[in-house]
């Protein structure tokens, strides 16, 4: 027993002098420009411009939840055959509009004939209030150039190196790479979208939010030195917890904004917000500008 204590004892102490290196060197992030003025009270963050509300990822949703008075806007980026970047969840256009087929097998001017408000109900589709109302997919050029003071998240939805490239392109033609952050499932693109544009803020990667976890849950989060700005976490994935009151309260002390998708209950919203939240990613801003007091009326904004 001595000896297997004896034996243990130089790997133990060695691993405690990098952990303590590793901690003394490590560095919090620092606040997104993005969110500069916006971060003393919680973020409501319009999930594909409040797809419970109006057609999701369109500039009719954009421009309402801005309207609304909306904090963010969220939404998701695909690349058209002819190498537009569009403005649309799925791969494909079925679920959305009147059409078929893969958005990398569709130019800009056959998704742009689509009707994107075509599939949109409230009621379990009794009724569809936007069908034929000209609401389309919008290039991000479009919505760029719509809400230029507005905050977005953007979500990069395929992992390809000219969109990474081109998206980054578009934030410095348009001059808002302040106003942005990037978010994406796939580690690789926001690994060569950092590398392409170190200016614009992200927020974590799947393989970044497991090691947050890990780490969190065997007390090191001091060790994490991001690599992003802004941690976006469901509360559980697959049945696993990831957004506990203790990460949250360790991210934030790494410096990282909290925000949490998707929520779309008031009663979710306020215990989430008492367990140290930052923002709400929500189909129902509404509901969540209710619930912090905040005006619900819907009323004319300048971008
Ligand atoms: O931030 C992630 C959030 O947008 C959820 O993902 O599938 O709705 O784009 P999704
Ligand atoms: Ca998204």
């Amino acid at each position: 027993m001595l000896k297997l204590a004896r034996f243990l004892l130089i790997p133990l102490c060695l691993l405690a002098c990098i952990g303590v290196a590793i901690a003394l060197s490590s560095s919090p992030a620092s606040t997104p420009e993005a969110l500069n003025g916006l971060t003393d009270r919680p973020l409501v963050i319009a999930h594909r411009g409040g797809r419970g509300l109006w057609p999701e990822n369109t500039q009719f949703a954009f421009q309402r939840a801005s309207d609304l008075g909306v904090d963010v806007l969220e939404m998701d980026i695909h690349r058209s055959r002819d190498g537009h970047l569009v403005v649309i969840h799925d791969r494909r256009v079925d679920r959305t509009t009147d059409g078929q087929g893969r958005i990398r097998d569709l130019d800009l001017s056959q998704l742009q004939a689509l009707d994107a408000g075509y599939r949109w109900t409230a009621d379990g589709g009794q009724s569809f209030p936007y069908r034929g109302q000209g609401i389309r997919i919008p290039t991000l050029d479009e919505v760029l150039k719509a809400h230029p003071r507005q905050t977005k998240v953007i979500e990069i939805k395929v992992p390809d190196a000219d969109l990474e490239t081109q998206l980054c392109q578009q934030l410095q033609a348009q001059g808002q790479t302040q106003r942005v952050i990037v978010g994406s499932f796939y580690e690789r693109s926001l690994q060569r979208f950092r590398e392409v544009c170190p200016q614009v803020a992200t927020s974590a990667g799947p393989s970044s939010v497991k090691l947050l976890v890990v780490l969190n849950w065997l007390g090191l989060s001091d060790l994490l030195s991001p690599s992003y700005e802004a941690l976006q976490v469901p509360e559980e994935h697959d049945g696993l917890p990831i957004a506990s009151a203790d990460l949250i309260a360790n991210a934030r002390e790494r410096g990282l904004h909290v925000q949490l998708w998707t929520i779309n209950e008031q009663a979710d919203m306020q215990r989430l917000l008492a367990m140290g939240a930052q923002g709400l990613i929500t189909d129902y801003p509404d509901r969540a500008l209710q619930l912090l007091g905040r005006q619900t009326a819907l009323a004319r904004q300048d971008d």
